[in-house]
């Protein structure tokens, strides 16, 4: 038989159980079987295409199908697929992690490696705690911003706040201090991002000298809270974070497992701050949106509080599986070359003055609250009262018409809640971001009517 698109979406539904999905939902539409990928582009198996507006779930860099990408995986697998990390070594890793250490901010000087964000997290949580007990003191809590998203395993679940994921699990969670987050969204009308961020910092400053004593470490997503509905802060509350954990002595975890590898404007999302947190989580772009990898990048004083003779039993025994597969370490080099090679940081500029110029018009949309963005992400407020900025009710699901729209108009757009956005791979075009925003304005005037 065939392989047609109703074939596959028909057999998957017999077998299948999708991720962040009420399976019910598909007795109304059926899952899309996607045969390849080119670019930005995504084809099902009717022929039907899709611009990928957000990345694959903002894995993808360079585009679906990246002939640099499948030759460095290609090359790689002709040699090693796979070897145990646990005593053994290999050259794509090395130079992997040479790398990283050199890209990232300063003073991050070690590499221990993961699968999927969420496992990176859970590493960074484990580590800080690990650090504090190797040295004698028996610390517990982590503080974490209002609005967060750090993955859905149970230690990254507990440090993350939005309801939706959370509330269910929550007699099984680790006890996190949540501080308010700095999000602008939130600012009084006429004060500026930077002075709202700053102010906020009161609570989280607070907050540290009440619980520090207890305190392993503080998580943040920096500059932009992604499944919080790409939420957006001032890079003055990274800088006041880093100085108040080093005034605390508590560790900074920075998750930029969304907003790594240019996403934010710079390579790194610290980097606006001119900070170094003491953990870096890397994952999602790390191989091009290829394979899963990720990173907990660590410094050398936390290195140190773990080496010692093996009978003190300060050892980090922690492992996974696929922990530094070399497939995925080839893929990751070869994602590094491109930004070496293709001046990607300066092209993106471009690209993001371009999505803010064919978004400009939207904040006139009588739904739309805000349009925000930082470098490649552009994220669209749909409320039902513009002048309070009252949300439409939850049920309504009015980011489901818009992605049920951008479908039928060879566009995959995938809202969180109410909040339209865009964060594509960096080889869209401009005419494909117009077609996108036309695409989205379309959407959202018909979700709103
Ligand atoms: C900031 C952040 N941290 C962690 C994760 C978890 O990563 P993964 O889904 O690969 O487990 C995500 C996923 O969206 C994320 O956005």
């Amino acid at each position: 038989m065939a392989l047609s698109y109703q074939y596959i979406s028909q057999r998957d539904l017999q077998v299948l159980w999708h991720p962040c999905t009420q399976m019910r939902d598909h007795e109304d539409y059926t899952p899309i079987a996607i045969q390849r990928g080119a670019g930005v582009w995504l084809e099902d198996y009717d022929g039907r295409r899709y611009l990928d507006a957000i990345s694959s779930w903002w894995v993808n860099l360079f585009g679906h199908a990246n002939p640099r990408i499948n030759a460095a995986i290609t090359g790689q697998l002709g040699k090693l697929e796979h070897v145990i990390l646990a005593g053994f070594t290999h050259e794509p890793i090395v130079t992997l992690s040479e790398r990283l250490v050199a890209l990232a901010p300063p003073g991050l000087a070690r590499c221990f490696y993961a699968s999927d964000g969420s496992s990176a997290v859970e590493i960074a949580l484990k580590m800080s705690f690990h650090f504090w007990r190797n040295r004698g003191e028996a610390r517990t809590r982590f503080i974490s911003l209002s609005n967060s998203y750090h993955g859905e395993t149970l230690g990254a679940l507990s440090v993350g706040d939005v309801a939706l994921y959370k509330e269910t699990y929550e007699p099984l969670l680790l006890r996190a201090i949540t501080v308010p987050s700095p999000d602008c969204y939130q600012r009084e009308p006429g004060e500026s991002c930077a002075d709202y961020s700053t102010r906020l910092f009161a609570v989280m400053d607070a907050t540290l000298a009440r619980h520090a004593h207890e305190t392993c470490a503080v998580i943040v997503e920096p500059l932009v809270q992604c499944a919080g509905g790409m939420r957006m802060y001032d890079p003055v509350y990274l800088k006041l974070l880093r100085a108040a954990c080093t005034k605390y002595d508590v560790h900074l975890i920075a998750d930029e497992i969304a907003v790594g590898f240019g996403r934010t404007g710079t390579m790194f999302a610290c980097e606006q701050a001119g900070i170094t947190p003491d953990f870096l989580l890397l994952g999602k772009g790390l191989t091009g949106g290829y394979l899963p990898l990720s990173v907990c990048l660590t410094t050398d004083d936390v290195y140190q509080a773990f080496y010692a003779e093996y009978a003190a039993q300060k050892a980090f025994l922690h492992s996974h599986s696929y922990t530094g597969n070399p497939l995925a370490c080839a893929a990751a080099n070869a994602t590094l070359d491109i930004f070496r090679d293709d001046d990607v940081l300066n092209h993106n500029r471009q690209l993001a003055a371009h999505m803010a110029n064919a978004t400009a018009h939207f904040s006139d949309h009588a739904h739309v609250a805000e349009v925000r963005q930082r470098g490649m992400i552009l994220a669209i407020e749909m409320v039902q009262n513009k002048p309070t900025r009252s949300p439409y009710p939850w049920q309504e699901r009015r980011g489901l018409a818009v992605y049920r729209h951008g479908l039928a108009n060879e566009a995959l757009l995938r809202p969180l809640g109410d909040v339209v956005y865009f964060m594509p791979p960096y080889v869209i075009t401009e005419t494909e971001i117009e077609q996108l925003a036309k695409v989205a304005w379309e959407g959202i005037d018909r979700a709103t009517r």
